[in-house]
């Protein structure tokens, strides 16, 4: 593998949760150390870290970092404040409720052993849930793999790459592996309005990594997959539900509605971690609605719409599971029917 990205990570000391700013990549690549509760949901909420299973991590490893600090007579009203707390930041991506929730209940299962103890567990358990990441991406990206041939060009949305998880990443796993075994697969970005996650994110780990990647603003894909240049759409998720209706970037279920039209595969990748069995479908997915500014503003030196415009900014949209042809998650590829074999897998 290229040279690993380490996007989220302690300090070496444990007192800060050592992260990669995504926000001023491509640009720079500056770590930020963040140890106050403040810091962390900032940093969530601002999107420096970003992405399903990073922000499970990051949170995993706040939540550590946190507890490090409490004393013993406030320990636990602290901790189910800090909890709540940095799962209020984002509600789309299960990661993010679920790691901190599993935190909590190591904490709270250890209740009458020694702080010291219970703190010491805590950093043990952010580090497991940071390796089994690590080892979900790697069968991902070997599963989805094998849905690819040499020489296809392959559609990504958003980014679904280390940044936005551990190692290979989900979306873009395969890529990565084909890549490092001299295998011939070929990239268009969806440049992902508005806040640019394939032109700045993606765009720029598959060009370290040396995979041939080719920019497009997301209203092109349709040309692409119109002119036969697209053999197989690679997306990420944030939440998928128990029948396989799968939340991602707002513009995924468009690029998927559109490979249907053209007999184009959509792949969805994703680790165990991201499906929500609670979901019975997609209409039971929280999507998150970001401000107006991203869209007026944000990636613009100056406003690119009338000031006071009203905006609508949703960050996720649903993809129905009648358009995806494959859900890869670490156990293999999965066909349909989802909800049979979502159950029989992951019930
Ligand atoms: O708003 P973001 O950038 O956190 O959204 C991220 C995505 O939609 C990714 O595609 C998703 O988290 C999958 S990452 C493996």
């Amino acid at each position: 593998m290229t040279e690993a990205v380490h996007n989220i990570a302690l300090s070496p000391d444990g007192s800060a949760v050592r992260i990669i700013d995504q926000t001023l990549l491509p640009g720079q690549l500056r770590y930020l150390d963040l140890r106050e509760r403040e810091e962390l949901f900032e940093a969530i909420a601002s999107l420096r870290v970003r992405g399903a299973p990073a922000i499970g991590i990051f949170a995993a490893y706040g939540v550590y970092v946190l507890a490090r600090t409490y004393g013993p007579e406030e320990f636990f009203p602290r901790l189910e404040a800090d909890c709540a707390y940095l799962i209020s930041c984002r509600p789309t991506a299960v990661n993010l409720a679920r790691q901190v929730e599993r935190m909590r209940t190591l904490a709270l299962s250890m209740s009458g052993a020694p702080i010291p103890q219970i703190v010491e567990a805590l950093g043990r358990e952010a580090a497991a849930i940071h390796r089994e990441d690590i080892a979900m991406c790697r069968a991902i990206a070997e599963a989805g793999l094998s849905l690819l041939y040499p020489g296809d060009t392959v559609l990504t949305h958003c980014n679904a790459g280390p940044l936005a998880t551990s190692e290979y990443g989900t979306g873009l796993g395969p890529l990565l592996l084909a890549a490092e075994r001299g295998i011939d697969i070929r990239a268009y970005v969806d440049e992902t309005r508005p806040l640019l996650q394939g032109a700045r994110l993606t765009a720029w780990e598959l060009m370290r990594a040396g995979i041939d990647c080719t920019l497009i603003c997301d209203n092109m894909a349709s040309l692409a997959m119109r002119e036969g240049r697209i053999q197989a759409v690679l997306a990420g998720c944030d939440r998928m539900a128990a029948n396989g209706d799968a939340a991602n970037k707002i513009g995924t279920s468009g690029a998927a509605i559109i490979a249907k039209h053209y007999g184009v595969p959509v792949y969805i990748l994703l680790p165990s971690s991201t499906i929500d069995m609670t979901c019975a479908t997609g209409a039971d997915i929280p999507i998150e609605v970001r401000a107006g500014e991203e869209i007026r503003s944000l990636w613009y030196e100056k406003p690119m719409a009338p000031e006071g415009v009203k905006c609508w900014n949703p960050a996720f949209d649903v993809t129905d599971h009648g358009l995806i042809a494959a859900i890869v998650t670490e156990r293999g590829v999965i066909r349909p029917p989802y909800d049979v074999h979502l159950r029989e897998l992951f019930g």
